[in-house]
Formats: structure tokens, C-alpha cells, sequence
């Protein structure tokens, strides 16, 4: 059997391994300094799920929640500003995408379509 010791700083190197990840997945939520208005709500409201890229987050991944990808063309393409409004006003259960939350008590029309401008920046 090995020393004592050694598996106790194994084990107190792992804990702080860890609490350097979460971390990371923590600070991850701050937008970059100058980030525009729409950036700025993605990132408050909408990259617990989606992540950063847009591809979906770690925790969605955690979670077994599949957001999707943000990042796709052709799908962003094929989503018309009317229908994201929509959706994100008034989430996706009315659109037959039940995992998407509505925002239209947090966010106002104008707060909608920067987030939805910043959005479609993720597919380009
Ligand atoms: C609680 C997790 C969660 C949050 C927060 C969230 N979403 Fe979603 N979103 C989802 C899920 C899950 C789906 C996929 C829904 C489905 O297919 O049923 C989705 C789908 C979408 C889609 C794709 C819809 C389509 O037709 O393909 C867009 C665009 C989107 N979300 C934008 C946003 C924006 C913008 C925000 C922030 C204002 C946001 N989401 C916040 C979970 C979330």
C-alpha cells in the first residue's frame, strides 16, 4: 500500500484541479469588455444553455439539454427574425421546441432583437 501522505496531496491536488474548473465555467459568463447590447444579454441569459459559442454548454451537455446549434447556417438561415422573436419572447413550447424558455418578461421588442443580431453573428 502506498504512504498515506502521498494519496492525501493526490487527493487535495484533485480538489483543487476541480475547484479551478468550475472556475472557469463560472467566469465564463462574463462578456468581453465592449461587448455589444445583444452580446451582453446572450451572455446573461442565454449562455447557461447555449454556451458561449453558441454550439451548446458543458452544462446543457450535464443537464441532457440539447439547445441545439446556434452556430449552423443553413438553420439560422431558415429561422426568419419574426419566428425568433417568437420564440424568444415567448419561448419555443408554442413553436413545438418545448426546451427553449420564454424571455418576454425580461427582455423588451428592442432587447430581443439585439440578442436575435447577435445571435445570427455566431453562424458567420
Ligand atoms: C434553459 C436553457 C436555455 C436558455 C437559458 C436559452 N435557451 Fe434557447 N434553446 C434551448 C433549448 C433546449 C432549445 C432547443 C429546443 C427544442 O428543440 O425543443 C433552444 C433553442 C433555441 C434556438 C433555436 C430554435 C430553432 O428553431 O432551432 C434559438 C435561436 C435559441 N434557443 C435562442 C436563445 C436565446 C437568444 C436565448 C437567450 C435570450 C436562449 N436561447 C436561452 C434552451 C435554452
Amino acid at each position: 500500500m502506498r504512504h498515506p501522505a502521498i494519496v492525501l496531496m493526490g487527493f487535495i491536488v484533485a480538489i483543487g484541479l476541480i475547484a479551478r474548473l468550475v472556475a472557469v465555467a463560472v467566469e465564463e459568463t462574463k462578456p468581453p469588455p465592449g461587448a455589444s447590447l445583444g452580446q451582453r444579454i446572450y451572455y446573461r441569459y442565454c449562455i447557461d444553455c447555449h454556451g458561449r459559442s453558441g454550439r451548446g454548454s458543458c452544462r446543457a451537455t450535464l443537464f441532457l439539454i440539447r439547445p441545439g446549434d446556434l452556430t449552423d447556417p443553413a438553420r439560422m438561415r431558415a429561422s426568419s427574425d419574426t419566428y425568433l422573436h417568437e420564440l424568444i419572447k415567448h419561448g419555443g413550447a408554442p413553436l413545438g421546441k418545448p426546451g427553449m424558455p420564454g424571455f418576454g418578461s425580461h427582455l423588451d421588442d428592442s432587447q430581443i432583437d439585439a440578442v436575435i443580431a447577435y445571435v445570427r453573428t455566431l453562424s458567420r
